[in-house]
């Protein structure tokens, strides 16, 4: 695909250079980035679109003609005009309940929807929690592959990443969800104790009430999300996040052996 001069920047992150050009969102990713990964994100968004949750439409996986990133793999979406929920929460602080409130909400209907043909959670955390060999001793992720092994067998859609820059407010009001790299069929426990672990590292206040939102919302225990809180810190810490590291690693105890 070509990336026109009127492209603007969105965002920009160590991997990938995310566009708006025209009625397209183009994310340019540099060579650190494996094709496959690219690959299963687009597949990923055409899944959950076919299962008919609000998506933008997935539209190419291509090269990048010319220009400055002549070369690099690009992976064009659907523009779809409005700002994010995050977006619209910094302008309205005082209204940030109901802003969570729409979070939750979406989450919950993300999650109510079944998507057998998605990669699935409990093998993509297993995965990853694999990839922690010296971070994590071997004792430790003993442990938790033993937690996974006990999950129960689910394929709800659990998005991976629904935090509110990732939730868009459309100009007609209604809300889409965008960045599906890292989608499974699961459990929604785990899911909740992404977002919640999420909101500790980037918006601690809100980690507590969204928690309360979520379980009372989805009738979930607050016990059954705190349960998968270690294994969701470990495999966090797989992403190599130096910054985070100490913090992450408080989380991963599954026994306290003092
Ligand atoms: N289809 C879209 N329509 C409108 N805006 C979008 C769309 N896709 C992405 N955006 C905007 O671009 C930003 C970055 O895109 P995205 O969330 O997909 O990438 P990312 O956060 O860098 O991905 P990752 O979490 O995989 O690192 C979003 O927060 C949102 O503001
Ligand atoms: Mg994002």
């Amino acid at each position: 695909m070509k990336l026109s001069e009127n492209a603007v920047e969105l965002a920009r992150r160590h991997n990938k250079v995310v566009f708006r050009d025209g009625d397209r969102v183009v994310k340019v990713f540099n060579d650190a980035k494996p094709s496959a990964d690219i690959f299963n994100e687009a597949l990923n968004g055409a899944r959950v679109e076919a299962v008919g949750l609000p998506v933008p439409s997935v539209l190419e996986v291509s090269r990048i003609e010319g220009g400055e990133f002549d070369g690099s793999w690009a992976l064009a979406n659907r523009y779809i005009p409005g700002r994010t929920l995050y977006e619209a929460w910094c302008d309205d602080p005082d209204n940030i309940n109901t802003y969570l409130e729409r979070l939750v909400d979406m989450q919950i209907k993300v999650q109510s929807v079944k998507a057998p043909l998605l990669n699935r959670q409990k093998d993509k955390l297993n995965r990853m929690i694999s990839q922690t060999k010296g971070i994590i001793d071997a004792t430790t992720r003993y442990d938790l592959h033993m937690r996974l092994d006990g999950m129960r067998v689910e394929d709800c859609v659990c998005h991976g990443d629904f935090i509110a820059s990732n939730i868009i407010v459309g100009d007609d009001g209604n809300l889409s969800v965008c960045d599906w790299a890292h989608v499974t069929a699961g459990i929604p426990e785990v899911d909740a104790a992404m977002t919640y672990m999420l909101f500790h590292i980037e918006h601690k206040d809100l980690a507590e009430p969204y928690l309360d939102l979520f379980c009372k919302k989805a009738d979930v225990a607050k016990q059954l999300v705190f349960y998968w809180l270690p294994v969701v810190a470990a495999a966090e810490l797989s992403r190599g996040r130096k910054k985070q590291e100490e913090f992450l690693k408080s989380w991963i105890y599954v026994y306290d052996y003092e």
